[in-house]
């Protein structure tokens, strides 16, 4: 492939000059992966496809309009406002939205087209072509046209109107589910900074965004039938904060605003361990009839909802019930994780019924591969939190309920928990499942990293942000970024072109874009920054 050619020959070249400069001890700077690669080959998560033609491209201008054909709705027009709305701050310039109809849509500008025979390109692909008189996205599904979009501002300077080089991309992605998670159950962070990290997200081409809503520490969304989950069980975090919730009103804010970005929302109860906060907020939920105090430590698996109490199925059925009225996306997490205070046996009955909740409110079920050791039922999705040292027979379990039909989502530990220290010098984070630079991290294949879980098994990738230790957006960011767009690329790029000597050249490009963006990341030694 020509573009992989040339990223490797960028890559000699880069290398050479780096050796040069540490042997003679000089200060010259290596030149800066910018100055070998061409913007179409900097695109980051990297596209099936992108060359330069070679020939004039288009100047972004005073006068550039972004030019919307028809379809379903007012969708298309919707994506060329909200493109016009990332564009206009980095360029400057007005970019007014108008309606390219029949006659008016062969105008120069950027072109937003659906074309309904490019079945090939499916839910998310999109094609681009830069010419002397525009820029044309073209997509079968709206959703396409906004990742298209995502890669035209990858092609624009930073900062200012520039050109964007003549070439076509075309694109489609490898899996159908690439995620990322954040808790706010462990830190109570307010919908606003979850909003900024959709964009975050939304611009590397992540269409799911997981939100762990309750655990031990606190219970972070409203719930009309048991008020006082969120007004007591929220008001506490670890460390012993004040916490918080979201209202109804704000988690629906935050799915309309990550919808109009092409992010679905997969809300998380985690049962039947991690329930401190519900069994604090309500005595009936313990087998004793006493509710414990909240608890602000950072300690797994004590908490148990109790499994032989029908009490305890209404409560499900209700929380479940008002999540999935707020869920207008499929999956609903019911966690399943680290039970150790649930019998074995009392852990499959319970998974069995709340399975079974679940699909009475329409919604198919996620849970954490543990899950996979239980009853999945028909549909259900396993998410493999595991590690390189994870017991055999646990990923075996997981290889099973694959090979039964049940799609697998990868969040391994050792790779992808974005809560896992850099290395020993990271202030933040844990570090159970080992360090996880960010040449770790990127360096693995979805499509055989579990052994007898075959491409066709995956449904896709998700990075979690466990935030026991993370309080602030600073730190949060630190640890997100920039390995988070290495997990993007796992699950968008082909398997072909991924390589970390021309990855990290990539990465390096985009750091002037974090910068411009306020996102604070980790300079990570391994990566040429710019
Ligand atoms: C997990 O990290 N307990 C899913």
């Amino acid at each position: 492939m020509r573009a992989t050619r040339r990223t490797l020959a960028a890559l000699l070249v880069l290398a050479a000059a780096v050796s040069c400069t540490a042997a003679h001890g000089d200060d010259a700077e290596p030149p800066h992966a910018s100055a070998v690669l061409t913007p179409y080959e900097r695109l980051l998560p990297a596209p099936v496809s992108a060359r330069a033609s070679g020939g004039a491209g288009y100047a972004f201008g005073p006068g550039t309009v972004i030019r919307t054909g028809p379809g379903p709705g007012e969708e298309v027009r919707r994506v060329g406002e909200l493109l016009a709305e990332q564009l206009r701050g980095p360029s400057g310039l007005p970019l007014p939205v108008v309606d390219g109809e029949e006659g008016s849509g062969d105008g120069d500008g950027i072109r937003l087209r659906l074309d309904a025979r490019a079945r090939e390109l499916g839910a998310e692909g999109y094609r681009l072509r830069t010419t002397p008189s525009g820029v044309t996205l073209t997509a079968h599904a709206p959703a396409g046209l906004f990742r298209g979009g995502q890669t035209l501002r990858q092609l624009l300077p930073v900062r200012g109107a520039g050109e964007v080089p003549g070439g076509d991309v075309t694109d489609t992605p490898r899996f159908a589910y690439r995620g990322a998670m954040v808790d706010i159950a462990r830190h109570h962070f307010p919908v606003d900074q979850v909003k900024r990290y959709v964009d975050q997200l939304a611009q590397y081409k992540i269409n799911t965004l997981h939100v762990h809503l309750t655990d031990d520490q606190g219970w972070r969304i409203a719930v009309d039938s048991w008020p006082r989950l969120a007004a007591y069980g929220g008001a506490s975090e670890v460390g012993g904060g004040p916490g918080g919730h979201w209202t109804k009103d704000e988690y629906r804010d935050l799915v309309a605003y990550a919808a109009r970005r092409y992010v679905d929302v997969v809300p998380e109860i985690d049962m039947p361990g991690h329930v401190n906060a519900a069994l604090a907020s309500y005595a009936e939920l313990n087998c004793d009839g006493k509710a414990p105090e909240r608890y602000t430590g950072i300690k797994v698996g004590f908490s148990s909802l109790c499994v032989g109490e029908e009490r305890t199925y209404e409560f499900i059925d209700d929380v479940l019930g008002e999540l999935a009225a707020l869920t207008p996306g499929r999956y609903l997490h019911i966690g399943g994780d680290e039970a150790h205070s649930t019998p074995a046996a009392d852990y499959a009955a319970f998974m069995d019924r709340a399975q079974a909740v679940v699909a009475k409110h329409g919604k198919t079920v996620v849970a954490w591969h543990q899950l996979a050791n239980a009853r999945p039922a028909p549909g259900a999705v396993v998410q493999y939190w595991g590690t390189d040292k994870t017991a055999a027979a646990e990923k075996a379990a997981v290889a099973t309920a694959a090979r039964s039909g049940h799609p697998v989502i990868l969040s391994p530990a050792d790779r992808a928990y974005l809560d896992m220290k850099y290395d020993k010098a990271t202030k933040p984070g844990l570090a159970w499942a080992g360090y996880v630079p960010v040449q770790r991290s990127y360096s693995w294949n979805p499509g055989t990293h579990l052994p007898d879980v075959p491409e066709s098994a995956v449904l896709g990738v998700e990075a979690p942000l466990w935030t026991e230790t993370i309080a602030t957006r600073a730190d949060w960011e630190l640890m997100a970024f920039p390995r988070l767009l290495g997990i993007a690329e796992l699950g968008w790029s082909p398997s072909a072109s991924l390589a970390w000597p021309a990855y990290r050249l990539r990465l390096a490009t985009q750091s002037p874009r974090l910068t411009a963006q306020g996102t604070a990341y980790y300079r990570a030694p391994e990566v040429p920054w710019e």
